[in-house]
């Protein structure tokens, strides 16, 4: 009885197909459309897709993150000719994944697809991946550019070395199996998706890869190949803070497993300021140009600084200092750091001293120590966060 209603609606007019079940309101699929400043895109996508889904019961959910070029509205002026359509208008949120996700949980059909609002996705394999999950009883099945049929259209060389190096190294550190884990074309059982949500990330670009790495019951997955599309109107988003954003996935779905993300990535910044301290102290006393004690305390006061400098970028660009609060965000973080060596140096003093630990133990746990001091201050007072 389900077959016969799909096949009625085959013929439909557009938004027809979305009651094809007259008063069930069942769906088969979802289809959730990321958008950003795509306002001459989405027309034409929703036509296409009102087009190739004209045989199944439909919804097509846009999340859209407030668009200045007023892409929203956009989209709630096609419901009149495409009931089908919704739009999910996020208010001072910005980000892929976490767009996609809030998609798929604003829908009740056992099916949703993500296909980016650029038309550089090809919605017309939309029925063979539906048909490929149902008949392989797959959970995700992902539309890859890298498998035979497939392809990148006109990626420059150096971004096609980037995608390339990007899925070797997410394949390796994940353990996930597949050609395209960095596809942002794919279908999910809403089912499997709803069982690990509570584990997905949603940070930066990368929803496949934060799905397939979240902890779970085995996925079983399916690839179907397309070609990546040029795009003809507006501008493609990634830029550097995509590029961060994805190596904070990565840690996060290894070492992030054990310690929070945002530590991980401090310490690392840390470690790179030991590097700075001794480069410049080699450099003024190492030389012979100044005596230790100044040596080193301009080695501290730069190493110091150039922390607080990277760590406004990494890990802190969502919540970056600039103009003027840099100043209090420097004395805050100098403070803390300096409170930080003070408890670091007396907490391994008293190991080493009154404890009688070895002298790399002791050392060790005042680093420790010290860099959770710094982590915790300086997220409460020179980062704070905004929520
Ligand atoms: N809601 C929301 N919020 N949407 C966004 C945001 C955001 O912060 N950033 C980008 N989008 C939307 C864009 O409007 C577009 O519809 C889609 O997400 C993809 O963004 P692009 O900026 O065009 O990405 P791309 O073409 O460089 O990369 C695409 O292909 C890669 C390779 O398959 C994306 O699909 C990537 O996820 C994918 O890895
Ligand atoms: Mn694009």
């Amino acid at each position: 009885m389900k077959q016969d209603n799909v096949a009625a609606s085959a013929q439909a007019q557009p938004g027809g197909a979305a009651a094809s079940r007259p008063g069930t309101g069942e769906l088969d699929i979802a289809v959730i459309v990321p958008t950003f400043n795509e306002l001459d895109n989405v027309e034409a996508i929703v036509e296409r897709l009102d087009r190739v889904l004209a045989g199944l019961a439909h919804e097509i959910i846009f999340v859209d993150d407030n668009s200045p070029d007023g892409t929203a509205d956009k989209v709630r002026a096609l419901v009149a000719k495409y009931p089908q359509v919704r739009c999910v208008q996020r208010i001072g949120r910005r980000g892929l994944s976490i767009a996609v996700v809030e998609g798929f949980m604003a829908t009740s059909a056992p099916v949703a697809a993500v296909i980016d609002g650029d038309l550089q996705h090809d919605e017309t394999r939309l029925p063979e991946m539906l048909e490929t999950l149902r008949r392989e009883g797959a959970d995700i099945v992902v539309g890859s550019r890298y498998m035979e049929g497939g392809g990148f259209g006109d990626w420059s060389q150096n971004r096609l070395r980037m995608s390339k190096l990007a899925t070797a190294l997410s394949l390796r550190l994940t353990g996930v199996t597949l050609s395209d884990p960095m596809s942002g074309f794919f279908m999910v059982r809403m089912e499997a998706f709803r069982a690990r949500v509570g584990d997905v990330t949603g940070v930066g670009y990368k929803i496949l890869l934060d799905i397939l790495s979240a902890r779970g019951a085995q996925l079983s997955l399916a690839e179907v190949p397309y070609e990546f599309a040029t795009r003809q109107a507006g501008e493609s988003k990634l830029d550097n803070k995509v590029m961060l954003d994805f190596f904070e996935l990565l840690i996060a779905r290894t070492l992030g497993r054990y310690v929070p993300t945002k530590f991980i990535m401090f310490s690392m910044v840390g470690a790179l300021g030991v590097v700075v301290h001794m480069a410049i102290l080699s450099g003024l006393f190492g030389t012979g140009l100044t005596g230790f004690a100044v040596a080193q305390a301009t080695a501290t006061v730069v190493a110091m600084t150039v922390n607080f400098f990277v760590n406004n970028f990494f890990p802190y660009f969502d919540r970056r200092l600039t103009g003027w609060a840099l100043l209090p965000g420097w004395l805050s973080f100098c403070a803390a750091s300096a409170v930080g060596a003070l408890a670091n140096v007396g907490l391994a003093v008293f190991l080493f001293d009154n404890v009688g630990l070895p002298w790399v133990l002791a050392a060790l746990a005042g680093i420790v120590v010290g860099a959770i001091w710094n982590y915790a201050i300086t997220a409460l007072y020179t980062w704070k966060d905004p929520s």
